[in-house]
């Protein structure tokens, strides 16, 4: 099964709505030059409507960092997936490990997120990975068991192509330690076939699992060679305009 390979930035609480817009008119730039692949980022909500104009008629998707489950209503500081939907998102990221870390967000709550975001039509880029603790302790397996089924607890999927899972290891995130390739394999593979064990399998194959924890342009070739690593899902090195246009160009 041919998954069409998806490099996507989260910039996280950076940029203003000017470097935004700057910092997507390079990544359109390379992202044209390799249309064999998706492209997507996720600047600020502050900046999602000046991203939106540089991103228009372009092939570049546009993401958001969250989203709530409700079409609208009292969640002072959430944003829905309608709203979203209006300034251009095609995709939002859920769960992400800062979410659940920093701000408390639950397997329940981010279940929710993805059954909201997927309701209106918006494409879930859903996280899990398992802290240093965790994998010391070899539980790896079985905290992203955990965090899969829950995640996507009566989620319904009759095309793979509408649910993307994005694998971070917390200890990879920020810190300039890449899980090597065979690591983060092991757990693509694993994450596949438990895909294959809730869904059916000609549609497990059709879902990009992306691999996120400090990739750069050094590591991001031999990454995108593993069998079951779809992409990458890229931090610091997507706010810097030539290493993301480099990871883009991935070979
Ligand atoms: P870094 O690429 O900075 O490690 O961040 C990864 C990440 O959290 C992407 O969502």
């Amino acid at each position: 099964m041919d998954r069409r390979p998806l490099i996507a930035g989260n910039w996280k609480m950076h940029t203003t709505a000017q470097e935004a817009q700057q910092l997507a008119a390079s990544v359109v730039k390379a992202a044209n030059s390799v249309p064999d692949r998706d492209v997507m980022i996720a600047p600020p909500y502050t900046a999602l409507a000046a991203v939106s104009a540089t991103l228009a008629g372009t092939g570049v998707i546009l993401g958001a960092q969250n989203v709530h489950w409700e079409e609208q209503g009292a969640f002072t500081g959430e944003i829905s997936a309608p709203m979203l939907k209006e300034l251009g998102c095609g995709m939002a990221i859920i769960g992400h490990s800062e979410r659940r870390h920093v701000f408390g967000e639950t397997d329940g709550m981010i279940n929710k997120r993805i059954k909201g975001a997927m309701q209106f039509g918006l494409i879930p880029v859903f996280c899990i990975g398992e802290t240093l603790e965790q994998r010391e302790a070899e539980q790896t397996m079985q905290v992203l068991e955990a965090q899969v089924r829950s995640g996507l607890d009566a989620v319904d999927l009759t095309d793979g192509s509408r649910i993307v899972v994005a694998y971070e290891p917390v200890w990879a995130i920020g810190t300039g330690k890449t899980a090597s390739e065979s690591q983060a394999q092991e757990a693509h593979g694993f994450i596949r076939n438990l895909l294959e064990n809730i869904y059916e399998k000609n549609i497990a194959a059709q879902i990009r699992i992306l691999y996120g924890g400090s990739v750069k342009p050094e590591n991001v070739d031999i990454l995108m060679q593993q069998n079951d690593i779809d992409g990458a899902l890229v931090g610091g090195a997507a706010l810097k305009a030539e290493m993301f246009e480099r990871i883009i160009c991935f070979h």
